[in-house]
């Protein structure tokens, strides 16, 4: 199994914090939106740097400096949306997408009902964020809706990830890295990851 678990001490924290059931939207939301920021720290650990020459009051130096026009956040919504300002405080050009997807309660397919994306270059770096890797399902197919628009170097950036999900991402997308807050013990028969958080869409926006 391929997964870049992000087990900082302060992610710990803030994670369990956000578990509870007696956690309310507004921390919960500015959680989600803090453990996000520290997991792009590391996930951004590959991301191109160019060099360039700087003046200090003193000399000329060597500089280096990142793109960040050519980096695109893609959240998956809607629970993706309380990740989306996290890495935005850290890449303040990046361009943000936005996927649409439900799954077909018969068929338990991924149907794609929205989609908007900035154009991608092969060039472009991807962040697809999903803040519950659980079946797997949404993200693989969030993964092949930024493929079909160019999209190359991309990686998927989760908050808790099942093992069911993270194998489902490996098998079908093996070139894609992903990074999560925690790796949890299983899902269960509903698809909801064990012990998990609950629904982190109806707990970040309260409609449950
Ligand atoms: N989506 C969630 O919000 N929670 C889960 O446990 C699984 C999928």
């Amino acid at each position: 199994m391929k997964v870049n678990v992000v087990d900082h001490p302060l992610v710990k924290h803030k994670l369990t914090i956000m578990r509870q059931t007696d956690t309310g939207p507004k921390e919960f939301r500015e959680l989600l939106k803090e453990i996000t920021l520290l997991i792009a720290y590391e996930a951004t650990r590959h991301i191109e740097i160019f060099e360039t020459e700087i003046e200090t009051p003193l000399e000329t130096t060597k500089g280096y400096y990142i793109n960040d026009k050519d980096v695109v956040i893609v959240p998956i919504l809607r629970a993706g949306l309380g990740m989306a300002d996290g890495i935005l405080q850290l890449l303040p050009n990046a361009s943000v997408g936005h996927i649409g997807i439900y799954r077909d309660p018969k068929t338990l397919e991924a149907i794609e009902y929205y989609s908007k994306l900035p154009s991608l270059k092969q060039t472009s770096q991807i962040f697809v964020l999903d803040p519950m890797l659980a079946t797997g399902v949404s993200s693989v197919k969030a993964i092949e809706i930024v493929k079909e628009h160019g999209g190359k170097k991309i990686v998927l950036v989760t908050l808790i990830a099942s093992p069911e999900g993270v194998r489902v991402v490996n098998e079908h997308c093996p070139d894609v890295i992903i990074y999560t807050a925690s790796l949890d013990r299983k899902l269960n028969d509903k698809g909801y990851i064990l012990p998990g958080l609950g629904d982190a869409g109806d707990r970040l926006f309260r409609t449950k």
